[in-house]
Order: C-alpha cells, then structure tokens, then sequence
C-alpha cells in the first residue's frame, strides 16, 4: 500500500512536543491528543511508537473508549471527506455567534452551522451562507428560511460581488488554495470597518503549515485586512464520523470526539480590495452524488453513455482509508467514497450512481440503466448490474447501522453532559 511522504523536520517536531509533554506529566493517548497543536492521531501513534524508549512507566495505552461520537443532528446531512467537513462543536459555534454581536448583515463562507446557530438565537433575516456543498444549502433553505444560501465554489465558481456585510466568518477546508480564496471572498462581501473571523489550522496539522500560516496573514493583507490577533485552539470541532471510521481502521479507538481544534484569527477591514481572486492550482476534482438513507455516496463523474462494469472492487485493506488526508496517495486511484470514508475502484461509476438513485427510490436498477444506456442488457451486463446492486445495498445498511450506532451514543453522551 502506497503511503504518505514523511517530512524530517516535521517528525523531529512531533518528537520534541511528544517528549515535552511526557516531561509535564501526559500520561494516556487522549490528554497526548489534547496536549500536542493540532497533530492527527495517527501522526502521533507513529511518535509514541518511534519513541517507545522514551515512554514513561505509568503510561496508560488503554484509556476508556470514547462514547462521543460525531453524527449530524436531525435532519442535517452527514459529513462527507470530499467536502472537507468538519462541523463546530456547539460551544464553537456559539463562541462564534457571541463574536457577531449584533451586527447585521452577516456572511458565512463555508459555515452552516453558524446559519442554524443564528436561526436558534432567534433572528430572522440578515444572514448569508455561501457553500459550495448543495446538500448543506438546501439543508439550510429549508431550516432557516429566512436566511439566504448560495450554493457556488468560492475557488473556482463565480467571484462573489461586493458586499455591505458587518462581519464574516470562514471556515475553509485547511488548504491554502481554499484560505486564499476564502479570505478575498471575505474581504469582498465585508465593508470597511467590519471584522473578518478565520479558522486556521494549528501549527501541528502538517509540515509546512508555519510557512502556509505567514501566506495567509500576507494574502489578507493583500485583500486590505489587518491582523487583529490570533487565538490558539479556539474552534473546537466536531469528529466526524468519516474520520472516526479512519481512526478507528488505524487502531485508534481513543481519540476524544473533539480533539480537532481550529485557531481564530481575527481581521479589519481597513480598504476595499482591488486584487484579483487568487488563481487555484491544478484542475477541479468532480464527483456526482446520490444519498440512499442517510448514506451518502459520491461516483466519480464518467460518462454513463456506454456501460463499463459498476461492481466495486478493493482499493485498500478493509475498504477503508485510514487518513483523513489531501496527500494520502491512495485518494487519486477512488471512483466510488462513502460518507463513512470506505473508498472503492469501479470502472462504470456512473452506471453505479444510476444503481444508486434506483435504490434510493426504490426502482429497478436493470431497467434504470437499461434506460440510460437506451438498449437492452445483454446477459453479462444484468450479472453485474445485480452484483453491483447487491454490494450497495450491503454498504448502505453497513454505513446506516453505525450512523444510528454514532447517533446512540451521541444521545447518551448529551444525556450524561446534562444530569
Ligand atoms: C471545514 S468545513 C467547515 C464547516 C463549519 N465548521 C461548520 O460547522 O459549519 C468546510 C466547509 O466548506 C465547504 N467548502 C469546501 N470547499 C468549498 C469551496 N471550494 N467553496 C465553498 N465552500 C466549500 C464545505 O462544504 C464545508 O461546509
């Protein structure tokens, strides 16, 4: 299985903020998370590994198992890896919502939660999300009606216009190419005077990240914000479900539920920006989407003009991708991802989607592609539309039956949170 390159200085990092926190008493896996700036587990289970000499008497590998489990509020759709989403938890919200004030208009770039946040404190109107996620948008029409959601790529769909807003919040996936783009879009839609909120990701998140921090202060400085100041670990983040799988088929069962924390930084505006929207590097990744249940299951785009066999095969051990991450290799050769992170080949990816839409409306998937391909099946086609039917009827209920899991023991959790 192909793997991550590692960086030197970034692992000589992670050696020395394991070490220290050795050195100040961290004693089990979950403080060790808590303790280190953002690092992924997985990068910090390699550390302790690496430095089993050095691991203290009374460490205790064994912690409790979390029960706090990450699944979307009723109604919401659950995350999915290929959105890079990472919900805030409710105090990270409200903390957000607190820093709004009573401003008014305000913008969300790339975070709904905050529109469903503002909508429980009882306003009405003023609020704008913008997301390029249609599902979250249409979620968010129909729970805050008031509110607009505009459903565009702030990287590479049309420029957002000029904006009056009082303040924005973004909360782009932590690349640069999405910071940068966040950030003018900010700029664009806040006016002078108003504040723009950032989460940013921590020091420890990958090598390069200090260096990748510097180019964000700089870009919106460019787009005429200045830097008020920067809180570390303010945000605090919801697991997701898909990274809870990842860690889970990593070996981590431990990992507190909100062990990803953001950084806010917080700017002025102090001119109207004249730059131009930064250009993103590389072409747009594009991927369909069908939800059967609460599953949701993105297909590689393929033409479905010709039929090319849809029956999933493995990728990786136990279908599973046991990162989270842009870099992980195996990611370019996945035609078919699942919103619980499982990951599969699969030539015909737009015949399976047509499988899929079938079983979410309960039609006949043979007649569904027959239709689409306008010709009938010939015997070997039908045997493998079925045998691909087949497998995603199983990945469904697998993927359904641990979202009510999740949803159990986020309940039981709330429940032990409030007596
Ligand atoms: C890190 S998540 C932030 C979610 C936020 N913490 C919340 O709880 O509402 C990133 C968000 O940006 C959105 N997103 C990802 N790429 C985007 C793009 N190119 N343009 C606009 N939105 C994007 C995702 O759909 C997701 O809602």
């Amino acid at each position: 299985m192909t793997e991550i390159a590692r960086d030197d200085e970034f692992e000589h990092a992670l050696d020395n903020w394991v070490l220290a926190a050795f050195a100040r008493g961290v004693r089990s896996f979950p403080e060790l998370v808590a303790a280190l700036p953002g690092a992924y587990p997985t990068d910090i289970a390699r550390t302790v590994y690496r430095l089993r000499g050095s691991v203290p008497p009374d460490w205790h590998d064994s912690s409790p198992v979390s029960v706090s489990r990450a699944v979307s509020p009723a109604g919401w759709p659950v995350e999915h890896p290929l959105d890079f989403d990472w919900r805030f938890t409710a105090h990270a919200a409200a903390l957000l919502l607190d820093r709004c004030g009573t401003g008014v208009p305000l913008v969300f770039l790339g975070a709904p939660s905050l529109s469903r946040e503002a909508a429980r404190r009882g306003r009405r109107s003023g609020v704008t999300l913008v997301d390029r996620n249609p599902v979250i948008v249409t979620a968010v029409r129909e729970s805050c009606p008031g509110f607009v959601a505009v459903c565009t790529d702030l990287v590479r769909g049309e420029p957002v216009m000029v904006g009056d807003a009082a303040l924005a919040v973004a909360d782009p996936p932590w690349y640069p190419e999405h910071t940068a783009a966040f950030l003018w879009a900010a700029a664009r839609l806040t006016r002078v005077g108003g504040q723009v909120l950032l989460s940013l990701p921590p020091e420890g998140t990958r090598p390069g990240i200090s260096s990748e921090r510097v180019d964000a202060v700089s870009s919106a400085t460019s787009f005429g914000l200045r830097l008020v100041g920067i809180e570390p670990r303010a945000l605090a983040y919801s697991m997701p479900p898909f990274e809870h799988n990842a860690l889970v088929a990593a070996g981590l069962t431990t990992v507190p539920n909100d062990w990803r924390h953001g950084d806010l930084a917080t700017f002025t505006v102090v001119q109207r920006t004249v730059e131009r929207r930064p250009c993103a590097p590389g072409e747009s990744d594009d991927w369909d989407e069908e939800a059967v249940g609460s599953v949701r299951i993105k297909c590689r785009k393929c033409s479905a003009d010709e039929f090319r066999d849809p029956t999933l095969s493995g990728l990786v051990t136990g279908d599973m991708l046991t990162s989270v991450s842009r870099r992980d290799p195996a990611r370019a050769a996945v035609d078919v991802w699942t919103s619980g992170n499982r990951v599969y080949r699969c030539p015909g990816s737009a015949i399976f989607r047509v499988i899929l839409h079938c079983l979410a409306r309960e039609q006949d998937p043979e007649r569904a592609v027959s239709e689409a391909l306008a010709r009938g099946l010939n015997e070997v086609e039908t045997t493998l539309v079925r045998r691909a039917a087949g497998q995603a009827v199983e990945l469904v209920q697998r993927e359904e039956w641990e979202l009510a899991e999740y949803g159990h023991r986020r309940q039981e959790r709330d429940l032990v949170e409030t007596v």
